[in-house]
């Protein structure tokens, strides 16, 4: 067993974080990971946006803007709130590009490979993560706001800094009851 592997087995998902950040070192090592997604003909069809500071707050007032759910002052509020649950937010775009042989779903599948690849290096360098879509990942305004082109979308919104409080325990399925031998 691997290092690599030993890790694997072990990383979670933290939502409770706080600064600091992760530093502009650990930060680019991270991004360049994300370059190592599988991607089929090298189309790169992905980039991301790093979000922290003041640019958490306007990305708040887009996530109010953009979720058709919020209706109330207190639910306005929340989703103005939510990229201040960690002090840096890293936005994961497919950019998908026409190609004969290489369909749409398989380059958002690359973009989604990077960013589940910048979350472990993160978690790697002992930084908490938290892959995030929701409501605001889909509207209209927000994509607008953040300078996404026609036909490109958000794979993740992921919040990322120093955890707080680690979360309980996530359970984990037995391999045998999400893999089968084929044929039996
Ligand atoms: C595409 C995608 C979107 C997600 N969106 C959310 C979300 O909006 N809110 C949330 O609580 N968890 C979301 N998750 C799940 C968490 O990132 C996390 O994987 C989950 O809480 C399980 O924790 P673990 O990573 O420790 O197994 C999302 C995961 C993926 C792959």
């Amino acid at each position: 067993m691997t290092e690599v592997t030993e890790f694997l087995l072990n990383r979670h998902s933290e939502p409770r974080l706080q600064a600091p950040a992760p530093d502009q070192h650990t930060l680019e090592r991270a991004l360049a990971c994300a370059a190592r997604a599988p991607d089929h003909a090298l189309l790169r069809p992905w980039r991301y946006l790093v979000i922290e500071g003041d640019g958490r707050n306007a990305l708040g007032d887009l996530f109010a803007a953009g979720c058709p759910d919020a209706s109330t002052p207190a639910e306005l509020e929340k989703a103005r709130n939510a990229p201040l649950r960690a002090p840096m937010v890293i936005v994961g775009i497919a950019s998908p590009k026409e190609h004969p042989k290489v369909p749409e779903v398989e380059q958002v599948m690359s973009a989604a490979a990077g960013v589940s690849f910048i979350e472990l290096a993160l978690q790697d360098a002992g930084f908490g993560v938290m892959w995030r879509t929701g409501a605001p990942a889909y509207s209209p305004i927000v994509h607008k706001g953040l300078g996404l082109s026609e036909g490109e979308s958000i794979v993740a919104f992921l919040y990322t800094g120093t955890v707080i409080s680690e979360k309980p325990a996530v359970p984990r399925p037995e391999v045998a009851e999400y893999v089968e031998r084929w044929p039996g």
